[in-house]
């Protein structure tokens, strides 16, 4: 029998929505997860089923370990690490730790749109700090920093969702300066950092927690499957103990068991690091497809900087273009795309656009982005 494909927003068949920022069904690997699965059921003592230390079932912190030192080519030790059931849960629990209601945090402009309403499911109010193509722009945020006192500052340093670019090693060590001088955090949101398909990014802000500054958010959502529902938190040992004073995860502990006993599994026999491999040649090649599709119908229309990792382009088109106007012509003509206004804090990117180039092959892009010039 057929299976019946669909997730949550999925589009009617034959519509090519290049809005949606999620892998595709053939790169999600059921046989992988089955073979991980299968082996560490065949040697599971029963008590790995039970409830773990709280801070994560610790042979999947150690191999965890294992994993980033090698992916950032840094030492990593089991003890910097947190596990969560993803990085929006990690982004609720660190809102909960380390914000009060009325606080403000500083974000990009523009933002993964999702975190603004985790922000204010607690009440937390924004600031938009501008991204440039060097990622967070270190002056503006000087300058906020003159006028607020952020609980914390959120930003997506690599590959940024939807921007595209990173921030520069540079500017990141500068941040880290800030923090320190004017008493804040930074939650670090570097769910693509391993997902660089020329070359590697500057160093994750994972390899900047002795600044006792850093909270390091990762997932195996984009590396991975989003259903695992699992990440980690990276940080030092004095946020960490913040952390594990939290209600939630003093009362269930170990977030996800299961799902880490599997990518456990996975990370020590290769086949996750296998798996990336392979996500990173299939990206790259769906990246160059869109941007030879955008410079053959969107060069007269928009601009853009051509991404070197993540999932995403960002266009800009004149200042008079509202993308949000076209949405419903989108939807006629078979095509998607997601509206720029909504990554901003502030009422602005009306003349953006986000387009993803994870979630379809390099046909259906090109089909995509030729179906979206007809709406201009
Ligand atoms: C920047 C960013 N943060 C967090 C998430 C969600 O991550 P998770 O599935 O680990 O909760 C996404 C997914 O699109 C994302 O782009």
């Amino acid at each position: 029998m057929n299976k019946v494909v669909t997730f949550d927003g999925a589009p009617p068949p034959g519509t090519i929505n290049l809005g949606l920022g999620q892998p595709s069904a053939e790169l999600l690997p059921i046989d992988l997860v089955q073979s991980a699965s299968n082996a560490f059921l065949a040697s599971a003592d029963p008590l790995s089923l039970n409830y773990g230390p709280i801070a994560g079932d610790p042979g999947f912190l150690d191999s965890l370990a294992g994993f980033l030192s090698n992916s950032y080519n840094t030492p990593v030790t089991a003890a910097e690490l947190f596990e969560t059931s993803g990085s929006s849960q990690a982004l609720d629990l660190v809102s909960t730790m380390f914000a009060r209601p009325g606080d403000t945090v500083f974000v990009e402009e523009p933002c993964y749109f999702l975190a603004f309403q985790v922000f204010r499911d607690h009440h937390l109010n924004f600031v938009g700090i501008p991204i440039d193509e060097d990622g967070l722009n270190v002056t503006a945020l000087r300058e906020a920093l003159g006028k607020h006192k952020p609980a914390f500052l959120y930003t997506i340093p690599s590959f940024h969702n939807p921007g595209g670019q990173s921030t520069s090693a540079a500017r990141r060590r500068e941040i880290v300066e800030l923090a320190a001088e004017y008493d804040f955090l930074i939650v670090a949101d570097e769910v693509y950092q391993l997902l660089n398909y020329y070359a590697e990014p500057p160093p994750a802000y994972g390899t900047m927690t002795a600044s006792e500054r850093v909270l390091s958010l990762g997932s195996f959502s984009k590396i991975l499957a989003p259903g695992m529902r699992l990440g980690w938190i990276q940080s030092s040992s004095s946020l960490l103990q913040r952390i594990l004073a939290n209600g939630f995860v003093n009362s269930g502990g170990c977030l996800n068991r299961i799902s880490a006993h599997i990518v456990q599994q996975a990370m020590d026999d290769g086949t996750l690091a296998a798996h990336i491999d392979v996500l990173k040649r299939t990206y790259r090649r769906q990246l160059e497809a869109m941007h030879d599709a955008l410079l053959e119908h969107f060069s007269d229309l928009a601009t853009w900087t051509k991404p070197v990792g993540g999932f995403f382009f960002w266009l800009t088109f004149a200042r008079d273009v509202d993308t949000s106007q076209l949405r419903d012509l989108a939807r006629d003509r078979e095509t998607g795309f997601q509206g720029g206004a909504v990554f901003s804090s502030q009422d602005g990117l009306h003349n953006s656009m986000r387009l993803c180039f994870a979630h379809y092959d390099e046909d259906d892009i090109r089909e995509g982005i030729r179906r979206l010039r007809t709406l201009f």
